[in-house]
């Protein structure tokens, strides 16, 4: 299999896509898979942004330091650039569904269909809650992340 070039995309791109993507190098630097990692809003609010200190405390418990990331605004070259898409919830599904170019070639997909038995489910927002909600994002992101390893090292 080629390399994977994954992207998480959410919608501010400052809590939770920046922890799935810290979940996923974590996952495949522990399994030995070389794959490209980023991730990416589908809004423009927290464009330069470190990730939410939230989530930068959140990462930091499980040994991943995410502080090298901005936030950044998902674009027309990240449906070639990657192989993969995977969108943290159902809204930010559909966004990058529809706007999508002619000659997208990145498998788009929720990312919790990855998790057997969470399939359809939302990474729910935490950006309005408190500290607990970051822990449960990691919680989901990171069993996201061991599946897709999984999947890409078979
Ligand atoms: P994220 O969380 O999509 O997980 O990065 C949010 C961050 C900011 C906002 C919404 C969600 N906001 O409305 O500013």
């Amino acid at each position: 299999m080629p390399k994977p070039r994954v992207l998480f995309v959410c919608l501010g791109n400052i809590c939770r896509s920046p922890l799935a993507e810290g979940a996923f190098r974590q996952a495949a630097s522990d399994a030995g898979l070389e794959a490209g990692a980023d991730s990416a809003g589908t809004a423009n609010y927290h464009v330069g942004k470190l990730p939410d200190e939230r989530s930068i405390a959140a990462a930091r418990e499980h040994g991943v330091d995410i502080t090298a990331q901005r936030a950044r605004q998902l674009a027309a070259a990240d449906y070639t650039r990657f192989t993969h898409i995977f969108a943290l919830d159902e809204d930010n599904l559909a966004d990058i569904r529809a706007r999508a170019p002619k000659d997208a070639t990145a498998e788009i997909a929720l990312l919790m269909d990855a998790v057997p038995g969470q399939e359809g489910e939302a990474v729910a927002d935490p950006y309005y809650g408190g500290p607990e909600g970051f822990q449960q994002t990691w919680r989901e992101v990171r069993m996201a992340a061991e599946a897709l390893v999984a999947r890409f090292t078979r």
